[in-house]
C-alpha cells in the first residue's frame, strides 16, 4: 500500500474555512497532502485563519480567500478568484452556514439565512461546475443538518417575509442543502462528480453566536461541554472530501461518516426540481426548465445576471 497521502496533489476549496467545523475540515485535508483554499468575509481573519492551519498540518499549501457569501457580487467574485487562481478543483466544500434570530435581508434584497445557508452554496457551486467536471472524479460536499428534519420549504413565503423565526429559518435551509445535493447529483448523473450531504454532529463552535436565540444563551454554557470538538465535528466532511471508500458514491446524507435516511420531505424530487428553480431565478442563472442536465456554463461573465426585478424581497 501506498504511504502517499491521500490528497496529495488534489485542490480543494472549504467555504467558512476561518473558523469551527469549516476550519478543522481545511487542517484534516491539508494533513492529508491538498492544497486547500479557505474561505471567510474578513481577509485579516482568513490569513490568521491560514496561517493556524498551515501550522497544524505542516502543510505550506493554504490560501485564504475573502468574500462576504450573503452576496451574490461577492460570490461571484469569489469564483472568478478560485477559477483564476485554480487550474483544477476536485473538492468543494460547501460549509458555510450560520443561525440568525432576528430576519435580515442582505444586498440583494433576499431573507439573510436563506441568502448564504442555501443560495450561496448553490450560486458557488453553479459557477465552479465546468471546473469540478473538467477535474472529474470530483466531489461536492455540503454541510447540512440534523435540524433538516424539522425543515419545511415554504414556497410560498420563502423569504420568509410573513413569518420568522431563527430556528424556522435555520431548519428550511438546511432542509434545501438536502434537496440541493439529491437534485444535484441527479443533474450530474454520469460527469465523474459526486454531490454528498452531511450532518456534522452537535459541535462546539461559535454557531449562532451573532445573533442567538434568548434560550440558547441561556443553555448553550451548559450543553457546550456535551458538545463535539470541531476535530470531530469535521471527521465526516473530510471522509466525504477524502475517503476513497466514498469514491462515486453521491445524492446521500451522511452523520458520523456513515450514510443515514435524510427526512421523507428531502426526498421530494419535484419539490428538489422546483426549489432549484427559484434559487436559480433568485440568483440570475437561467435554465431552460425542461433540460435535464445542468446548462454547460463555458462564460463565467455571461452567469453576471441580477436576480430578477420581481424575486427582490424588499
Ligand atoms: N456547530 C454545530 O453544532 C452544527 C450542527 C449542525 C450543522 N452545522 C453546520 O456546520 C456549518 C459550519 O458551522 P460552524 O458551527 O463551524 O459555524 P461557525 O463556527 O460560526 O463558523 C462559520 C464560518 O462561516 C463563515 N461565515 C459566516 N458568515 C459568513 C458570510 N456571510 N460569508 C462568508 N463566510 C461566512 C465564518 O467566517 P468569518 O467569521 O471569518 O467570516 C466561519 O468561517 C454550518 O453550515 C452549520 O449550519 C453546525
Amino acid at each position: 500500500m501506498s504511504n502517499t497521502p491521500l490528497m496529495v496533489g488534489k485542490t480543494v476549496l472549504v467555504t467558512g474555512g476561518t473558523a469551527g467545523i469549516g476550519k478543522a475540515t481545511a487542517i484534516g485535508l491539508a494533513r492529508l497532502g491538498a492544497r486547500v483554499g479557505i474561505t471567510g468575509r474578513d481577509i485579516a481573519r482568513a490569513e490568521a485563519a491560514a496561517a493556524d492551519i498551515r501550522a497544524a498540518s505542516n502543510n505550506a499549501a493554504v490560501d485564504a480567500l475573502a468574500a462576504d457569501l450573503s452576496s451574490q457580487t461577492e460570490v461571484r467574485r469569489l469564483a472568478h478568484e478560485v477559477l483564476d487562481r485554480y487550474p483544477r478543483l476536485d473538492v468543494l466544500v460547501n460549509n458555510v452556514g450560520g443561525f440568525w434570530a432576528h430576519r435580515r435581508v442582505t444586498a440583494d434584497g433576499l431573507e439573510h439565512t436563506f441568502a448564504l445557508n442555501h443560495l450561496a452554496a448553490f450560486l458557488l457551486t453553479n459557477l465552479l461546475l465546468d471546473r469540478l467536471k473538467a477535474s472529474a472524479p470530483a466531489r461536492i460536499v455540503t454541510v447540512s443538518s440534523g435540524a433538516h428534519t424539522a425543515g419545511h420549504i415554504d414556497f410560498d413565503d420563502l423569504q420568509a417575509e410573513q413569518k420568522y423565526a431563527g430556528q424556522r429559518a435555520y431548519n428550511a435551509s438546511k432542509l434545501a442543502n438536502v434537496m440541493f445535493t439529491y437534485e444535484l447529483a441527479r443533474r450530474l448523473e454520469g460527469s465523474g462528480v459526486t454531490a454528498t450531504v452531511l450532518h456534522p454532529g452537535v459541535v462546539n463552535t461559535a454557531f449562532g453566536a451573532e445573533d442567538q436565540a434568548a434560550f440558547f444563551t441561556i443553555l448553550s454554557p451548559l450543553l457546550r461541554p456535551f458538545m463535539k470538538a470541531p476535530t470531530r465535528g469535521a471527521a465526516t466532511s473530510i471522509y466525504l472530501a477524502s475517503s476513497p471508500q466514498v469514491e462515486g458514491l453521491t445524492g446521500q446524507y451522511f452523520a458520523s461518516s456513515k450514510p443515514k435516511k435524510s427526512s421523507k420531505l428531502s426526498y421530494d424530487s419535484a419539490a428538489a426540481r422546483r426549489l432549484w428553480q427559484v434559487s436559480a431565478e433568485l440568483v440570475g442563472l437561467a435554465y431552460p426548465p425542461e433540460t435535464p442536465h445542468m446548462m454547460e456554463v463555458h462564460d463565467i461573465d455571461a452567469l453576471n445576471v441580477q436576480p430578477r426585478a420581481g424575486a427582490r424581497a424588499v
